[in-house]
C-alpha cells in the first residue's frame, strides 16, 4: 500500500514528528550540507531494510550512519588518533571517517565489512533531528538507486514519493556533492569519495592521504571496490553524457562541433563560456568549482526532467574540490571523457622500411 509523503519545514513539531517516526522505525527524509539523506534508526535492522527497499540500492552497498555528538562513538566504532584530530577539524561538515565498527552496529548498516562510516552532518535541521531522536540515523543519498543524488525536497519528492512519510523540507544543499569518504582503518589515510574535505586538506591534518586510484577510472574486470560503492552505477542523467577536456577554445569548438539540436542535447559550460555557445541550449554550471558542485545534480535532474537525449560537459579542473566535481561527471558520463582538440588531427602516414 502507498504511504502518504508529507514534506514539512524544520518546525519544531515538524521535527518532533520526524524523531517519533525514527523512532517507530519508518524513514525520514532529511536535508544535510551535502544532499539529502534517507535516514533511519541505524541500530534497527528492520528499519535499515527499508531504507534499501525504498531506494532500490544494492544489499551489498553499506550505509552511513549520523551522529550530532561525538559521545554517540564510544557505542559505534574504535576511533584512532589520527580519525580524532580529523573529527575536531572537519566536523560537523561533509567528511565521512570509516572506522572498526563495534557489536552494536547491525551488518545490514555496512553491508557485512568490518568498519562503519560515520558522519557529523552541520546542517542546523539535521542537527536538530538527530538530536531529537537520540539516535544514529543510517542514512544514504534519498534518491532511487542509480538516479542523482537529491539536493532539494523538490527531488527527494521526485524519487520517494508514496515510498516514505516524511521529507524535511530545509531548502538547497549548500555542497551539492556527497560527503568526502575516508578510509582511516588502514596504514594510511585513504580517499574512497572525494567531496568539499579536499585531499589538501586532510593532508594538512593528519600528515599524510592518497586518493583511491578508482575515483577517476572505471573498475577493471574482476578489480575488487575498495568501497562497494564504486562498483555500482551512479549519479546518471537518462541521456548520454560525454564530457570533453583541453584547451578552452578547443573543447568549445569539439562541442559545437558535436551538438546537433535535433537530437535534443544540452551543453553544461561554466558561466564565462556560456556566451561561446550561441543560440544552443546550454546550462550554466556557475562561475567557479563551488558553483559547479552546488548546481551538478540539479542540472542532471533538470536534464532528464527536459527528456534530454544528449548532454555534452566541459571538464573542470581537478583541484580543490574539482575533483569531486569530476568524479562525478565521470561516472554519470559512464567514464566518456574525450580530450578536444587532437580529433581531426592529420595521422603519421604509415612507415615503410
Ligand atoms: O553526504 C553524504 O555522505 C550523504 C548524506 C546523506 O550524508 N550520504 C551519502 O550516502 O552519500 P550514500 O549511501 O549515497 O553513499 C555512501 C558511500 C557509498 O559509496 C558506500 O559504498 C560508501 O560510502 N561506504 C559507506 N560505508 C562504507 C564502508 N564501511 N566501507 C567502504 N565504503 C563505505
Ligand atoms: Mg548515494
Amino acid at each position: 500500500m502507498e504511504t502518504e509523503t508529507r514534506v514539512l519545514p524544520p518546525t519544531e513539531e515538524a521535527l518532533e514528528l520526524a524523531a517519533a517516526l525514527l523512532r517507530q522505525g519508518e524513514l525520514v527524509a532529511f536535508p544535510t550540507e551535502t544532499v539529502y539523506g534517507l535516514g533511519a534508526n541505524a541500530l534497527d535492522p528492520q528499519a535499515v531494510l527499508r531504507i534499501f527497499a525504498a531506494k532500490g540500492r544494492p544489499a551489498d552497498n553499506p550505509l552511513i550512519v549520523h551522529i550530532w555528538d561525538k559521545a554517540q562513538l564510544a557505542d559505534l566504532c574504535e576511533v584512532s588518533a589520527d580519525a580524532e584530530k580529523l573529527m575536531d577539524a572537519c566536523w560537523p561538515g561533509p567528511l565521512t571517517i570509516l572506522c572498526p565498527k563495534k557489536a552494536l552496529v547491525p551488518d545490514e548498516v555496512t553491508a557485512g565489512l568490518p568498519s562503519v562510516g560515520i558522519r557529523m552532518p552541520s546542517h542546523p535541521a539535521a542537527r536538530a533531528m538527530l538530536r531529537r531522536c537520540g539516535l544514529p540515523v543510517a542514512a544514504p543519498s534519498a534518491n532511487l538507486s542509480t538516479r542523482p543524488s537529491p539536493t532539494t525536497a523538490a527531488h527527494v519528492l521526485e524519487d520517494m514519493n508514496g515510498r516514505i512519510p516524511l521529507i524535511l523540507d530545509g531548502g538547497p544543499c549548500e555542497v551539492g556533492l556527497e560527503s568526502t569518504v575516508l578510509d582511516m582503518t588502514g596504514d594510511m589515510p585513504v580517499v574512497l569519495r572525494p567531496g568539499a574535505v579536499t585531499p589538501e586538506m586532510i593532508r594538512d591534518i593528519v600528515g599524510s592521504v592518497r586518493v583511491a586510484d578508482s575515483v577517476m577510472r572505471p573498475l577493471r574486470e574482476g578489480e575488487a571496490a575498495p568501497s562497494p560503492g564504486m562498483k555500482h552505477k551512479h549519479y546518471a542523467p537518462r541521456g548520454h553524457l560525454t564530457i570533453l577536456k583541453g584547451k578552452r577554445e578547443d573543447v568549445i569548438r569539439e562541442i559545437i562541433r558535436r551538438y546537433d539540436a535535433s537530437e535534443n542535447a544540452v551543453i553544461l559550460a561554466s558561466t564565462g563560456n556560456v556566451p561561446a555557445y550561441g543560440g544552443r541550449r546550454v546550462m550554466d554550471m556557475g562561475p567557479d568549482l563551488s558553483a559547479a558542485a552546488h548546481n551538478l545534480f540539479s542540472l542532471l535532474r533538470r536534464a532528464d526532467g527536459l527528456g534530454i537525449a544528449r548532454l555534452y560537459a566541459e571538464a573542470v579542473s581537478d583541484g580543490g574540490v574539482g575533483l569531486a566535481v569530476m568524479n562525478r561527471m565521470a561516472r554519470a558520463a559512464g567514464f566518456d571523457i574525450e580530450e578536444a582538440g587532437t580529433e581531426g588531427l592529420p595521422s603519421c602516414p604509415p612507415q615503410t622500411e
